[in-house]
C-alpha cells in the first residue's frame, strides 16, 4: 500500500476509487483490492486518511483487519488525498437524517457526486452505496453527474448497491451476504455485478435503481416496524405479569411467526433514520411506519420508568448501568437507547454509575469492581462478556435485564 497523492496517479485510471471510507466503504475498497482491481480510496476524513495511509484500520474486528493487512501488504489498494480518474467510482457516505424535519440529509452523497463530475469520463461506471430515499439516483445523482457533458446510459453507466452489512460480523457478511444490483439499465446492472463478482459468494440480485432503492428501505422498515410490535407486546405482558420473551419463543414455534425481540429501544445508524426516508416519499400513504417509529422512540422513556419502579424504596439507591452501545458486542455508541435511558435517570437526580467495557466507559476494573459499586444492577445492553459472568454467578445484587 502506498498513500499516493492525486496527481501522481492521475495518468492511469484506477479500476475503482471509493468515495467514503467508513463502515461500508472502506471493506467494499479492501474486498474490490483483494479481487485483484487497482483500487483507490478518498475519505473527506484527514485522520481516517492518515490512519489508512499508515496501514492502521480504524475498523476492529479481528478477522476483517487479518484481510485489510493482506490486501494493505499484497493487494493494489491506494489511499489518496483527492479524488482521481476511475473506471468506475462507488460512493459509500452518510445520508443522516435531518432530525427536526425526518428527512434525508443527502449533503454528503451531493458533495461526493460533484466531486467525480470533473473527473467522469466515457465509459465511468457510478454506483451508490449510500441508504437513500427511492429514485434519489435518477433525480438528484444523474442530474449531479450530468453536469459533466456526458449522458446516462450513453457514455457512463449508474447503479445502485446497498449494503446489508452486520457491524460486528462486517468479513463475513460483505462475501457471503446476497448483494441487491440495481442499475439504471441493463448495461449499468451488469458492469456493477462484474466489480461485485469478484469477491461476493453470495448470489447477486439484479434489478433496477429504483426497486434497489425501494428494497433497502424495505429491509430495515421490517425490522423497525417488527421490533415496534414486540415492544408493543412487551408493555401489555406487564398487565398480566407474563415473561413476553417466552410467550414470543412459542408464538414464534408458528411456522409463518417471527416476531423480534423486545428491547430498550432501536438504536445504531439505519433502523432508526431508514424508515423515515419512506414516510419522507409518501407521507400521505404512511401511518403504520411512523407510529412503530414513534413507539421505539418512546421505548427508553418506558424502561427508564421502570428502573425507577424498582428503586422506588431506596430513592438514593446507586444504580449501576451496564452496557451503552447501540446493540451488544459492537463498539459504536451511534444513537444508543441506552445513553438516552442514563441521561433520563441523572436528570431525574438519581445516582447513576455506567460501565461499558467494549467502549471503555466507566473507571473499574472489571465487572466485580462495577457491581460492588452499585445497589442495583441494570443491564441495558448485554456484551457476549456480561452474559457468560452473568452465568457463573455475579453476586446477590438485585439485576435487571432486558
Ligand atoms: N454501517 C452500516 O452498518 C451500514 C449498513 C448498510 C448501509 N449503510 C449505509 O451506508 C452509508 C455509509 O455508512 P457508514 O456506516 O459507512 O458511514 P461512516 O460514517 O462510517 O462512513 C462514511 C464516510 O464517508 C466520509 N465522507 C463524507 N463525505 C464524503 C465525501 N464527500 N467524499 C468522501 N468521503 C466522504 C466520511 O468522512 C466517513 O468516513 C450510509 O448511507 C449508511 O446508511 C450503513
Amino acid at each position: 500500500m502506498v498513500a499516493a497523492p492525486a496527481a501522481e496517479t492521475a495518468a492511469k485510471p484506477f479500476d475503482v476509487l471509493v468515495l467514503g471510507l467508513g463502515y461500508v466503504g472502506l471493506p467494499i475498497a479492501i474486498m474490490l483490492a483483494s479481487s485483484g482491481l487497482r483500487a483507490a480510496g478518498f475519505d473527506v476524513d484527514r485522520r481516517k486518511m492518515d490512519m489508512l495511509g499508515n496501514g492502521k484500520c480504524h475498523i476492529d474486528e479481528p478477522e476483517f483487519l487479518a484481510i485489510f493487512d493482506d490486501v494493505i501488504q499484497n493487494k493494489d489498494m491506494r489511499f489518496l488525498d483527492a479524488v482521481a480518474p476511475s473506471d468506475a467510482f462507488l460512493i459509500a457516505v452518510p445520508t443522516p437524517l435531518r432530525e427536526q424535519r425526518k428527512t434525508a440529509d443527502l449533503t454528503a452523497l451531493t458533495a461526493a457526486l460533484e466531486s467525480i463530475v470533473p473527473h467522469l469520463r466515457k465509459g465511468n461506471l457510478v454506483v451508490i452505496n449510500s441508504t437513500c430515499p427511492v429514485m434519489t439516483c435518477r433525480e438528484t445523482a444523474i442530474p449531479i453527474l450530468e453536469k459533466s457533458g456526458l449522458k446516462v446510459d450513453e457514455d457512463f453507466h449508474l447503479a445502485y448497491c446497498p449494503e446489508r452489512l452486520y457491524p460486528g460480523n462486517i468479513a463475513y457478511e460483505i462475501v457471503n451476504n446476497e448483494h441487491i444490483i440495481g442499475g439504471h439499465n441493463a448495461e449499468a446492472t451488469t458492469r456493477a455485478a462484474a466489480l461485485y463478482k469478484g469477491f461476493v459468494k453470495g448470489e447477486l440480485v439484479l434489478t433496477d435503481d429504483v426497486t434497489a432503492e425501494f428494497c433497502k428501505l424495505i429491509e430495515n422498515t421490517y425490522r423497525d416496524v417488527n421490533i415496534a410490535l414486540a415492544n408493543e407486546l412487551r408493555t401489555v405482558a406487564h398487565r398480566f405479569g407474563t415473561d413476553i420473551d417466552n410467550a414470543i419463543d412459542i408464538a414464534n414455534r408458528h411456522p409463518r411467526v417471527n416476531l423480534l425481540k423486545p428491547g430498550i429501544g432501536v438504536g445504531g445508524h439505519c433502523l432508526p433514520i431508514d424508515p423515515w426516508f419512506i414516510v419522507e416519499m409518501a407521507p400521505e400513504e404512511t401511518r403504520l411506519i411512523p407510529e412503530a417509529r414513534r413507539i421505539n422512540d418512546e421505548q427508553p422513556k418506558r424502561i427508564a420508568a421502570e428502573v425507577r419502579r424498582a428503586v422506588a424504596a431506596k430513592r438514593d439507591a446507586v444504580i449501576g448501568c451496564y452496557g451503552v452501545t447501540y446493540k451488544p458486542d459492537v463498539n459504536d455508541e451511534r444513537e444508543s437507547p441506552a445513553w438516552e435511558i442514563v441521561h433520563l435517570l441523572q436528570a431525574d437526580g438519581y445516582n447513576v454509575q455506567v460501565y461499558d467495557p467494549v467502549v471503555n466507559v466507566g473507571d473499574y476494573a472489571d465487572l466485580t469492581d462495577f457491581v460492588a459499586k452499585v445497589d442495583i444492577l441494570v443491564v441495558l445492553v448485554e456484551h457476549t462478556q456480561f452474559t457468560r459472568a452473568f452465568a457463573q454467578g455475579i453476586g446477590d445484587k438485585p439485576v435487571l435485564r432486558f
